[in-house]
């Protein structure tokens, strides 16, 4: 029996909360801090995700047994070497990388510099500080437009820049070197610009074997058709169609594989989840960029495709015998449709009063930025509810999707309605 604290408040985690609580094996699940709807299937903590003290000692009193970390933040921070360290709490594990192992996301230049030892397919890069500045711009000269700028360090995901001017492209790495991306751009990867069709597969590994998840693709763009700003994504489909037998063959080969050894040749502790941002250019993958943890809303799919038990495989991670666990996914298609604060990704207002979620018919609807007070649930965040649902193709799964996103009511509602449209 498993006593489990998740980590993290989004929509990610109301799915891996909504996953993990199906499981025989757990005994408890708290999620620190949660939201509104994580308390369906838990208990919420008020503890935020990078408190890691006062989560060391809701972990003692409350004898957990093991640690699964949502979001990016903790796992750069440190989360996981600080469990280890500790004598007390060493034998508990976190699921989720080493502060090592997490520089994969938490440091475009670490990940790029790992790719090149390791022969993986990705964009040619440079990376620059103000110390060779001169030789970035000679870079970017060789390079063809439109240029890729990209910082360092976390920023959101919106640390990237795609500029069509060469002209521009030099001034804004000069601005990003000089601060408009904080410290996250005091180093800056420029790319080559690689086009194709975009998705996420997600490894989840023990540090030896590895199951690669159901892929995902989702739909960064506030805007229908794929345009207007960026967000921290507006949808997802699971599974894609691109991305078929031959596809998935040639990532297994050119990228897991040699993702999971070099991190084990390079000593880096890596046991948890591994999120590839892959591009397909002429039918060959390439890595865009790597996260340490799950994508959100690609959770919101992938957790609906695993029919086996996600904390039985969690405990793989855990004792290392993730080869002797088996991954079972579910053929029907999953679709996620995200509900967003008006304004969002720019400024919005939160606290607004969500009705009609009693109403939703064959959707779970995984909250992503509420909040429950006095007896309602309000908005508190740009992206509030993310509506998954099942289908036998993928329009049928999107009708549904649709037809319970327009059920569920607050001030301001907004969603794409063309999810999935170039598949
Ligand atoms: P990232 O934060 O690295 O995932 O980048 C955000 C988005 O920028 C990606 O999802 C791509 O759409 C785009 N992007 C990043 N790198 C490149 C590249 N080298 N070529 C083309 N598009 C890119
Ligand atoms: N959906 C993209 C991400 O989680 O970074």
């Amino acid at each position: 029996m498993n006593n489990i604290l998740l980590l993290g408040s989004g929509g990610r985690e109301h799915a891996l909360a909504w996953k993990i609580a199906q499981s025989p094996k757990v005994e408890r699940l708290f999620i620190a801090p949660g939201n509104a709807g994580t308390v369906g299937v838990g208990t919420n903590v008020d503890i935020s995700v990078n408190d890691f003290s006062a989560q060391r000692a809701f972990v003692l009193e409350n004898k957990i047994d093991m640690i699964v970390v949502g979001p990016e933040d903790p796992l750069v921070n440190g989360v996981y070497d600080f469990f280890k360290n500790d004598p007390e709490t060493s034998h508990i594990p976190v699921i989720g990388p080493s502060k090592k192992g997490a520089q994969m996301e938490g440091s475009k230049d670490f990940a790029k510099a790992f790719m090149k030892r390791h022969n993986i397919p990705t964009a040619k890069y440079f990376s620059v500080t103000k110390a060779n500045f001169q030789e970035g711009i000679i870079f970017l000269q060789s390079m063809k437009a439109p240029y890729v700028l990209k910082a360092n360090g976390l920023a959101a995901g919106k640390g990237v820049l795609i500029i069509d001017n060469i002209a521009e492209a030099e001034k804004e790495l000069g601005n990003m070197l000089n601060g408009s991306f904080g410290q996250a751009g005091s180093t800056v990867v420029i790319e080559e610009f690689l086009s194709g069709i975009e998705c996420s597969v997600f490894v989840l590994t023990d540090g030896h074997s590895y199951k690669i998840l159901p892929e995902a693709k989702d739909y960064k763009r506030i805007g229908v058709g794929d345009t207007g700003l960026n967000t921290g994504g507006m949808g997802a489909v699971s599974p894609v169609s691109f991305a078929d037998k031959t596809f998935m063959e040639k990532v297994e080969e050119r990228i897991v594989i040699p993702t999971v050894e070099g991190m084990k040749s390079e000593n880096v502790d890596y046991k948890g989840f591994i999120f590839i941002g892959l591009i397909k250019v002429n039918g060959e993958p390439m890595v865009i960029e790597y996260n340490c943890r799950m994508g959100d809303p690609e959770t919101e799919v992938v957790m609906l495709r695993i029919k086996s038990d996600l904390v039985d495989l969690l405990d793989g991670v855990a004792n290392g015998n993730l080869d002797n666990k088996n991954l079972i996914t579910d053929e029907r298609f999953a679709t996620t449709v995200m509900l967003v604060s008006g304004g969002y990704p720019g400024d919005y207002e939160k606290g607004k009063v969500i009705t009609g979620l009693d109403e939703v018919k064959g959707s779970i609807p995984f909250h992503a930025g509420t909040k429950a007070w006095d007896g309602q649930i309000l908005t508190n965040g740009g992206r509030v509810i993310a509506v998954s649902s099942y289908g036998k193709t993928k329009d049928e799964a999107l009708e549904i999707s649709f037809e319970n996103a327009r059920k569920i009511k607050f001030e301001g509602k907004y969603f794409r309605s063309d999810i999935g449209f170039d598949l």
